[in-house]
């Protein structure tokens, strides 16, 4: 879409000849980037690539360790996050920006409570006119709940909403946003672009972040490539196909990024689920057989998280049966769901690594709760040795392609991708009968997406039951063999595969007539 302000674009925020180094080794060199007023700016490039170091450099949270920032062509140097928004430059981070233990109403007043403060347009001094403009922020962007809830009581897609309708109040004119999208569901992302849409009317500058390509095509008015911190490439919007973006970014096409089907009929029923019940939801019964991928799927908060985590035991169920391989196994904690064998891959990577510790020491973690599982019954459990974690991590690293690749560093220093690669490596070297991933590939590039699909499959061809909670329709249709539709809590559909993202939507908003 052409800027519809009539006024020419102006280069409001620009990055001139950047370079950030991280332990000595460069993340971004070199960098020429110029945000345009009333333009969509895709920026684009694999896991580790450099995008969101840019993002950070250009809104306040790093300085670079060479070039220069420029607001209006005016050198700037920011203090911290807080003096670049208040210049006008605001951004959606890849990671979950929000104070946890915060009210919604108090994350939208940090860092704006000053009268006259030009980050928020209203001043805010009064707690309950803050909390009207809250609520009215967040119902705006779909999210309908009390203003005074905390942060830790909402799911990772309404914490990510209330992140974006805080950046949406704000009197902006550049918002930059790195992966918003990446737990939204469909209906919440068009009401997002609408709003994207009327800021670059308003003349704002827009910088977007997406490994959903469709969603580059059809928002952005030209993209950047980044490979190996370096930009590579400009692209102008009649140039924005998926294919075009893909050869840009990885240097080569992906061939098929879903791996075929398993032939023939899957194996015998490995995870039965009956009459599972978790609160505010009716029961539900579904069964995975060995060797299938069946997927999850609804609109947001049609239930299909809890019911998933509480197959795992990491949400407490209130009633029902979950049977793996025939035995009875409703586990009541994440540990004792591995102990039956069923292993999850969280939304919420954050629970998943200990940002601190290595990738070597992260995946141990694992191995030592399996060898804790082990010595249950042999007692013989000693700490593994150091050489056998880095070469374990080692082998890893190579099957799930995270980059860089060096055991020893802290899982908190990789990029968001690299880190999600950990996450679902962690649940598979469980080896387990039942894999649960929600969200598994949030974040993760298209080329690493490919690789994992086909680790994917090729887990499930070893007879465990695959069971997939995902946002991403595509993702959805590409890889289940089955799929069940959520509503209200509820299953409203199963569709045999493949299907196709109309087919699910079609079920998921359906009218709710002969469902309780
Ligand atoms: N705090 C840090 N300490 C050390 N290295 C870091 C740190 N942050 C980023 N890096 C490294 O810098 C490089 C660029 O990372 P960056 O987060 O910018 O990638 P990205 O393009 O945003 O990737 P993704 O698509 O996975 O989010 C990566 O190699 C990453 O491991
Ligand atoms: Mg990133």
């Amino acid at each position: 879409m052409i800027p519809a302000t009539g006024q020419a674009s102006r280069k409001v925020l620009a990055a001139h000849q950047v370079a950030k180094t991280y332990g000595g080794v460069y993340a971004l060199r070199d960098a020429d980037f110029t945000v345009h007023s009333g333009q969509v700016h895709a920026l684009l490039g694999e896991n580790g690539a450099g995008k969101s170091t840019l993002v950070k450099i250009l809104t306040g949270v790093h300085s670079p360790d060479h070039g220069k920032v420029l607001i209006d062509g005016e050198p700037v140097a920011f203090h911290s996050p807080l003096h670049a928004e208040r210049l006008g430059i605001h951004a959606i981070h890849q990671h979950l920006a929000l104070v946890r233990g915060l009210s919604i109403v108090d994350n939208f007043l940090l860092g704006r409570t000053h009268a006259g403060d030009r980050a928020g347009r209203f001043g805010f001094l009064d707690r309950r006119e803050a909390a009207k403009v809250a609520e009215e922020a967040a119902a705006a962007v779909g999210l309908h709940v009390d203003p005074f809830t905390r942060v830790s009581e909402l799911s990772l897609p309404q914490a990510q909403l209330v992140q974006i309708a805080r950046a949406l109040t704000a009197e902006a004119k550049v918002l930059v946003l790195d992966e918003p999208t990446a737990a939204l569901t469909p209906a919440d992302r068009d009401n997002l672009f609408e709003r994207l849409d009327r800021l670059r009317r308003d003349g704002v500058g827009l910088v977007y972040i997406s490994h959903r390509l469709d969603e580059i095509t059809a928002l952005c008015d030209r993209a950047t490539i980044l490979r190996d911190g370096r930009i590579v490439r400009e692209m102008a919007k009649d140039e924005l196909t998926v294919d075009a973006m893909i050869e840009a970014m990885l240097d080569r096409p992906v061939r098929q990024l879903y791996p075929p089907r398993a032939d023939g009929p899957s194996g015998s029923p490995v995870l039965r689920v009956e009459k599972l019940t978790v609160p505010g939801q009716p029961p539900v019964g579904f069964t995975v057989n060995g060797g299938e991928v069946l997927g999850l799927t609804g609109l947001v908060d049609a239930g299909m998280v809890p019911v998933a985590e509480a197959v795992c035991g990491s949400r407490r169920a209130e009633s029902g049966v979950v049977f793996v391989d025939g035995s009875e196994a409703l586990p009541r904690t994440a540990l004792e769901g591995m102990r039956h064998g069923i292993a999850l891959v969280p939304a919420d990577r954050s629970q998943a690594l200990v940002a601190g510790l290595s990738i070597a020491e992260n995946l141990a973690l694992t191995s030592s709760s399996r060898a804790q599982l082990a010595s249950r019954t042999r007692r013989r459990f000693r700490w593994l040795s150091r050489r056998r974690t880095r070469a374990d991590a080692a082998g890893v690293i190579d099957r799930f392609a995270v980059d860089p690749r060096r055991p020893e560093l802290a899982t908190g220093s990789l990029s968001g991708g690299n880190q999600q690669k950990i996450v679902l490596a962690k649940a598979v070297s469980l080896s387990p009968r039942v894999l649960v991933l929600i969200e598994p590939t949030a974040g993760v590039d298209v080329g690493s997406r490919a690789q994992i699909y086909r680790l994917l499959r090729e887990i499930a061809a070893q007879g465990v039951a695959v069971l997939l909670v995902s946002s991403d329709m595509q993702e959805v249709c590409g890889l289940s063999d089955r799929v069940c539709v959520f509503r209200a809590g509820a299953i409203v559909a199963e569709i045999p595969g493949p299907t196709t993202e109309r087919d699910i939507m079609g079920q998921a908003t359906r009218p709710l007539a002969g469902v309780q």
